[in-house]
């Protein structure tokens, strides 16, 4: 079964608590509640971590290169300044899903620079919770590269 790692950044832990009107009513446990079920759906098994440090993260990221096949990530503050998630990312060479719950291009203006874009497969942001579990779906798709949509041409009709 293939294993993803779901890392969450610094204040992400005051979920439910911190700014609503921003990230809403969701706990972080929550959060992870949800993510569970849809990978169980998805037969994936699935890790947690949260961390308000820089240097566990990036040791979190590092230890995941053997045992994981991919890495959905909520930078949170780190996304704007973090060259060391960044390259710990680039040197794992784990395909990577970046996610926000706000919406990072229709605030501050230094919210809206990611250190951490260019090395991710890609970005979902905006959506709450459910940037997480579109990033968790996308993060699968990912690793299961046979369950990508197959979209069917459309023919055209003589
Ligand atoms: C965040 C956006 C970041 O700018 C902010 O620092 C966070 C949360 C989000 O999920 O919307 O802590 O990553």
């Amino acid at each position: 079964m293939p294993k993803v790692l779901v890392i969450h950044g610094p204040n992400l832990g005051l979920l439910g608590r911190r700014q609503p009107e921003i990230y809403g009513n969701f706990t972080l446990h929550e959060i992870n509640k949800h993510l569970k079920k849809l990978a169980r759906k998805e037969k994936i098994e699935i890790k947690f971590f949260q961390s308000n440090h820089e240097g566990e993260i990036v040791d979190v990221i590092g230890e995941a290169k053997d045992s994981f096949a991919a890495v959905l990530i909520n930078p949170a503050a780190y996304t704007h300044t973090s060259v060391a998630i960044r390259d710990a990312i680039g040197a794992a060479g784990l395909p990577c899903v970046e996610v926000h719950l706000s919406n990072i291009y229709a605030r501050e203006t230094f919210r809206h620079t990611s250190l951490i874009a260019p090395v991710a497969a890609g970005q979902i942001c905006g959506f709450g919770i459910d940037s997480y579990l579109l990033g968790l779906q996308a993060a699968i798709r990912l690793v299961r590269p046979k369950r990508r949509l197959k979209l069917k041409s459309r023919r055209r009709s003589k």
